[in-house]
C-alpha cells in the first residue's frame, strides 16, 4: 500500500495538539497508517511520577489495537525539533510487536523529514524472547 508521508504526517501534527506534557514541555504527535487504510493518532502522555510517562508512538499503536487493527505500513513522528526524532528503544520493541518492518517517517513542525525502517533501527525484536515457550 502506498503511503501518503504528507497525510501521515499531517494527521501527527494534529495528534500532537492533544500532548499531555506538562514537566518537558516537549510535545509529540504520532499518526499510524494501518493495512486498512485506517488513521490513528497519538500524543505523549506525561505522568508526575516521569517514568510513567507513554510516547506518542505507544499512544498510536494503542489507540489501533484498541480498535481491532494489528496490521501497520508506517507511522509519522512530529516534534518541534531542529532535526527529525526517532522512537526510543521502548518504542521501537512496541512497534516491533506488530510490524518489525514498519516505515517511520518522522517531521519536524518546520518541515524537516527523515525517513526510516524499523527493522534497521531495531534488528531482530524477537530473538530470544520467550526461546522455549510459544512464539506467535
Ligand atoms: N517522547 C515521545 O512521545 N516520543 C518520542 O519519540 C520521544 C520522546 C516524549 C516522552 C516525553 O513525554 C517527552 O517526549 C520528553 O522525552
Amino acid at each position: 500500500m502506498d503511503v501518503q508521508f504528507d497525510d501521515l504526517i499531517r494527521s501527527a501534527l494534529k495528534g500532537r495538539l492533544q500532548a499531555y506534557a506538562p514537566y518537558s514541555k516537549f510535545a509529540v504527535g504520532a499518526a499510524v497508517q494501518c493495512k486498512s487504510g485506517a488513521v490513528f493518532t497519538g500524543s505523549n502522555i506525561e505522568n508526575i511520577s516521569y517514568g510513567l510517562t507513554i510516547c506518542a508512538e505507544r499512544i498510536a499503536i494503542s489507540s489501533a489495537v484498541a480498535a481491532g487493527q494489528r496490521e501497520f505500513v508506517a507511522i509519522a513522528v512530529v516534534a518541534d525539533t531542529t532535526e527529525p526524532i526517532m522512537p526510543c528503544g521502548a518504542c521501537r520493541q512496541f512497534l516491533a510487536e506488530f510490524s518489525p518492518d514498519l516505515i517511520i517517517v518522522s517531521a519536524t513542525v518546520d518541515g524537516n523529514r527523515k525517513i526510516e525502517n524499523l527493522s534497521r533501527l531495531l534488528p531482530g525484536p524477537k530473538r530470544g524472547i520467550l526461546k522455549n515457550v510459544h512464539t506467535p
